[in-house]
């Protein structure tokens, strides 16, 4: 971690972070206020998160990273940018689902370009599988819509093979598999990487319908 980094865990982390553990959370006591809530999984150094935050100042964003100086990075950058609406935990985004995210709490769930995991012995790490995708569905309130996006197009075969398998959800492309990129999502490190090294963007969205 840099100099700045570790400051920010410090003296941030106090009034943005949520300490680790089992407890279910009171999202609205969290923010402070009852607004709709965005998750991002997996932010790396938190680039669409705090760039969502700042144009969406009515929404509630929580962030989960297993990296810490990640995390360190967009509480850097939430201190820049004043940012009120966010919170940040740092812990398996799994685990924090499964146990501490209450049912149908979520507006969106945002999962940005996640570690392609592209030798087959690896396939079984990637984070997007029946069940998981199964268990964002519960997360989602009616309405609420779960966002992906790869550059890596064997992972986006197996995210809408996974997403399509599931009943809870359903398919928001018009064509049956892919959405048009979103306006609404920033370009983050890991998309620009892709870029430079050729790779075409794949984007999905699937809604728990109302
Ligand atoms: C390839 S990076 C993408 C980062 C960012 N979304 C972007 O587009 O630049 C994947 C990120 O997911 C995080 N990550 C991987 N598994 C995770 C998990 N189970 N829970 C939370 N974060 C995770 C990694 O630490 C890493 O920062």
């Amino acid at each position: 971690m840099t100099g700045a980094q570790e400051r920010a865990w410090r003296e941030l982390w106090p009034t943005l972070g949520i300490e680790n553990g089992d407890e279910p959370l009171d999202l609205a006591a969290v923010f402070g206020r009852q607004a709709p809530v965005v998750l991002e999984i997996g932010f790396g150094n938190g680039e669409s998160l705090v760039t969502l935050a700042a144009a969406h100042a009515d929404r509630n964003f929580l962030g989960l990273e297993v990296h810490p100086p990640g995390v360190g990075h967009l509480l850097l950058r939430c201190e820049a940018g004043k940012l009120g609406n966010v919170r940040v935990i740092c812990d398996d985004a799994v685990q924090v689902l499964q146990r501490r995210v209450p049912d149908a709490s979520l507006d969106e769930v945002l999962l940005y370009f996640p570690d392609p995991w592209p030798k087959k012995r690896h396939h079984k790490r990637r984070i997007v599988q029946p069940a998981f995708v199964e268990l964002v569905a519960r997360k989602l309130k009616t309405g609420g819509v779960l966002r992906m996006a790869t550059d890596w197009q064997p992972y986006a075969e197996h995210m809408l093979a996974a997403a399509r398998g599931s009943t809870a959800l359903r398919n928001e492309s018009a064509t049956g598999d892919y959405v048009d990129r979103p306006d609404s999502r920033p370009i983050t490190h890991f998309e620009r990487r892709g870029q430079r090294l050729g790779h075409g963007v794949w984007d999905l969205a699937f809604r728990r319908p109302v």
